[in-house]
């Protein structure tokens, strides 16, 4: 086991265990703040752009200034540094809104191997339950004070869930909107295959959170003679999908093996897709 590590603006790397937050910071009061998780692959942060190129875009969504790209990147150099190339790691880069009262935004990198339970959902597939949100699909992205499809760090709403599904015994929850269309994870998009074309769920109409996994899949789509297209989906067709996974940064793609309690048959794309995501996959499992 690879120990975890810290990185901070401005104090470079320090120990674990060392403190890091004020405890009026507005990040912790009020989970004012946005991050980032990346897949560190061969000790390289794999789609590093796409995920700064996120962050930049919810930092101005919520008026937060973050410190100039060159800053962030030596940031993660710096928490990265000497990091062991055949040990895959979860890198988080968080920016908080601050101490109370004023002063600059509080800036760190974390890095964690990838949790096995993670890794093991890639062979395993996940069960899912379906849990429903409470508004329309489109209701978010018509509120203009309301800044949509931003990763903030205000996430009691999926740790919610999350409390939900070890409650309900599944692995992950699939939220449902009010007028029944399938939306995402708390902290994975969805992907499905329909005939030849793969399919996620469009963020900028729903308010989701753009993935980074799924964007970059399905521009490969055709990599594997698929296409590759953004649809709005109910449940029951869901049901029908010639495949139906996860995706996200960490966990890479997780085949749903059992929606609403019922078992589903495993795809024969799952491997191929798995193989051009680039994420390693344990052997020991069970494949399809
Ligand atoms: C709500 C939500 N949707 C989707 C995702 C997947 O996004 P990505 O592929 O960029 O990790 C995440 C990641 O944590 C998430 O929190």
């Amino acid at each position: 086991m690879v120990a975890s590590r810290i990185a901070v603006l401005g104090r470079g790397a320090v120990s674990a265990g060392e403190p890091v937050l004020r405890g009026d910071d507005l990040g912790v009061l009020r989970g004012d703040g946005l991050f980032e998780t990346m897949h560190l692959r061969d000790g390289q942060p794999w789609l590093r752009d796409a995920h700064l190129a996120r962050l930049a875009r919810a930092a101005a969504a919520v008026e937060l200034a973050l410190p100039p790209r060159a800053v962030l990147v030596g940031l993660l150099d710096a928490v990265r540094a000497g990091w062991p190339a055949d040990v895959e790691g979860a890198l988080r880069l968080v920016c908080t809104r601050g101490p109370e009262g004023g002063g600059p935004p509080t800036v760190y990198a974390t890095l964690a191997e990838v949790p096995a339970a993670s890794r093991r959902a890639r062979a395993t597939g996940i069960t899912v339950a379906t849990l429903p949100l409470g508004v329309p699909a489109a209701s978010r992205v018509e509120l203009d004070w309301l800044p949509a499809g931003i990763k903030s760090t205000s996430y009691a709403v999926s740790t919610a869930a999350r409390r939900w599904a070890q409650r309900a015994g599944v692995d992950d929850v699939l939220w449902i909107s009010s007028d029944g269309y399938a939306l995402e994870g708390p902290t994975a998009n969805l992907v499905w295959l329909a005939g030849d074309t793969l399919c996620t769920v469009p963020a900028a109409t729903t308010g989701i959170l753009p993935g980074t996994t799924a964007n970059w899949l399905l521009g490969h789509a055709g990599d594997l003679g698929l296409t590759a297209a953004e649809r709005m989906v109910t449940p029951s067709e869901l049901r029908d999908a010639d495949g139906l996974w996860f995706s996200s940064s960490v966990r890479g793609l997780a085949e749903v093996t059992a929606l609403d309690g019922e078992a589903r048959p495993r795809s024969a794309h799952t491997a191929a897709l798995q193989k051009l995501l680039g994420f390693p996959v344990p052997a020991d499992a069970d494949r399809p």
